[in-house]
């Protein structure tokens, strides 16, 4: 039997995920439902200006919008008719009360277990896809379970889509993870959910688990993930200091197979909504079961992260003859990545707050991101944002790319040259500009790591 799917939660993970689910499942109906009625208004406009932007989101959304996948605002409609609950809702960290600044804000998971259980007419099983700390699952069965009339069964399948490839890393995953109870009804719903992605993934990379295994593998993989990053960046420094180039050190370690090739890249930090959610959460978790060393170990990656940005700008106002007021500089990009307009904790962010602290005049230009980059910095007064990176650089003193659009370097960097202030210094965080051509224009550069 096939059975139907409700997503609660439209966002970054409920609209893709559920996209790519109801491509791949045409015989099952997919609704995603969420309590923002301006966002599922988005998902459901006619032009398709959805609102999130992901390469090849649209084309997916096109294709199965009407057929088998709906967005609706109707919560209590969408629970009642389906028999697997997918809950991809926002965890971001509390900033309040116990483990205000590090532990998960499970509020509203906690509202949505409440609305599933309340809405029930029938047995469900009920899938976490949000980020959610260890042993989550067992909160949820006690809420959800306690004097119900129905049966929950709760499972993790958490997500490990990236912004950016989200429908790529959606059809071709390294893994698939799906962790439930040990017990025979728990073996059935891990089963059901197979079901789905069997349709497309291979089995072997279909991985269960126990769900706490589950839970704790997605804080484990994210920040593992973060902490390659910050490890490089730790080596980036030293590069700049004895005459190393972070490029060259990164691809040769990286070339032990044992360690891989890949989130070697220094940079200017990493951004994004989860990574530093989610080692922050694993802190949080090691200190509540009394492991300190292991939190003090998993802190340091955030703050290496955090050191990162305001080294751009110390040396900035080193090359920038110790004062940076009233100059001009431009932000070559706002989003925490390429091929997103996501700006949730960018380092363009820290660091225009740095700039500002400092009385520059910022210009920021973006091509996805300016919306989020208002939004973010409405605080603060006289930024202007600029979509056309030829007005963002008149008579600027200086540019920081910080986010690797793939087509910053094949601007014309002659005619932003001639439209700079002299000395015009570039400092290419992402070290993806060609700093020989730039140098033979007569730009001062400035890179990570060299
Ligand atoms: P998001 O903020 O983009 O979307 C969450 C949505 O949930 C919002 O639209 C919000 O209105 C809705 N919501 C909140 N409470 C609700 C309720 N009670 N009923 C109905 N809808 C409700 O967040 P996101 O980026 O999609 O992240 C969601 C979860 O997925 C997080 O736990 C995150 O860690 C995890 N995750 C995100 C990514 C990513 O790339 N963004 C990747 C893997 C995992
Ligand atoms: C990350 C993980 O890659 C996903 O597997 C996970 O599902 C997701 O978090 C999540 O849980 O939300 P995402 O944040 O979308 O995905 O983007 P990444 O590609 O991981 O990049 C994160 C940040 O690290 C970016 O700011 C990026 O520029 C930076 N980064 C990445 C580097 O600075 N260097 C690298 O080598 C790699």
């Amino acid at each position: 039997m096939n059975r139907n799917i409700v997503c609660i939660g439209a966002g970054y993970i409920g609209g893709p995920t559920m996209a790519v689910i109801a491509k791949m499942n045409p015989d099952r109906k997919v609704v995603v439902v969420d309590i923002n009625a301006e966002r599922i208004a988005a998902w459901n406009s006619e032009d398709y200006s959805l609102p999130i932007y992901e390469p090849g989101l649209v084309e997916v959304v096109k294709e199965v919008r009407g057929k088998n996948l709906f967005f609706s605002t109707d919560i209590k409609g969408a629970v009642q008719e389906c028999d697997i609950v997918f809950v991809g809702v926002n965890t971001p960290t509390k900033m309040f009360g116990r483990g205000s600044g590090r532990a998960s804000d499970l509020q509203y998971w906690e509202a949505t277990a409440r609305s599933i259980k309340e809405y029930a007419t029938g047995d469900k099983i009920i899938v976490e896809k949000s980020t959610l700390p260890v042993r989550t699952a067992a909160a949820m069965d006690a809420i959800l379970n306690d004097h119900a009339k129905y049966t929950f069964t709760v499972l993790s399948n958490p997500e490990f889509l990236a912004e950016g490839t989200a429908i790529k890393d959606l059809l071709e995953p390294d893994r698939v993870l799906i962790g439930g109870p040990q017990t025979e009804e728990g073996l059935k719903a891990i089963d059901a959910v197979v079901d789905i992605y069997a349709t497309w993934v291979p089995r072997e990379k279909i991985l269960t688990t126990n769900v706490w295994s589950a839970e704790l593998t997605k804080l484990a993989a994210n920040a593992f993930l973060a902490q390659r990053v910050s490890s490089i960046n730790a080596i980036a420094g030293l590069c700049e200091a004895t005459g190393a180039d972070v490029d060259e050190v990164a691809r040769v370690v990286g070339a032990d197979k044992r360690i891989g090739a890949k989130f070697l890249k220094a940079g200017p930090g990493f951004g994004g909504s989860c990574f530093k959610k989610d080692v922050l959460n694993l802190v949080y978790l090691c200190e509540t079961f009394g492991l300190h060393t292991a939190a003090e170990y998993w802190s340091g990656v955030i703050k290496m992260n955090e050191h990162q940005q305001e080294r751009i700008v110390s040396r900035l106002f080193k090359e920038m003859f110790n004062t940076l007021a009233n100059k001009k500089i431009a932000l070559f990009g706002f989003a925490f990545k390429a091929d997103t307009g996501d700006t949730r904790e960018t380092p363009a962010g820290t660091v225009a707050r740095l700039l500002a602290e400092e009385h520059v005049r910022i210009t920021i230009t973006d091509p996805k991101a300016l919306v989020n980059a208002r939004r973010d910095l409405a605080d603060l007064d006289g930024i202007d944002y600029e979509i056309d990176e030829y007005k963002a650089v008149e008579n600027a003193d200086a540019i920081v790319l910080m986010t690797d659009w793939r087509h910053y370097p094949s601007l014309d960097w002659q005619r932003i040259y001639d439209s700079m202030r002299k000395p015009a210094l570039v400092f290419d965080t992402r070290n993806c500009l060609d700093a020989v051509a730039l140098r033979k224009i007569g730009f001062k550069v400035l890179n990570i790591g060299k």
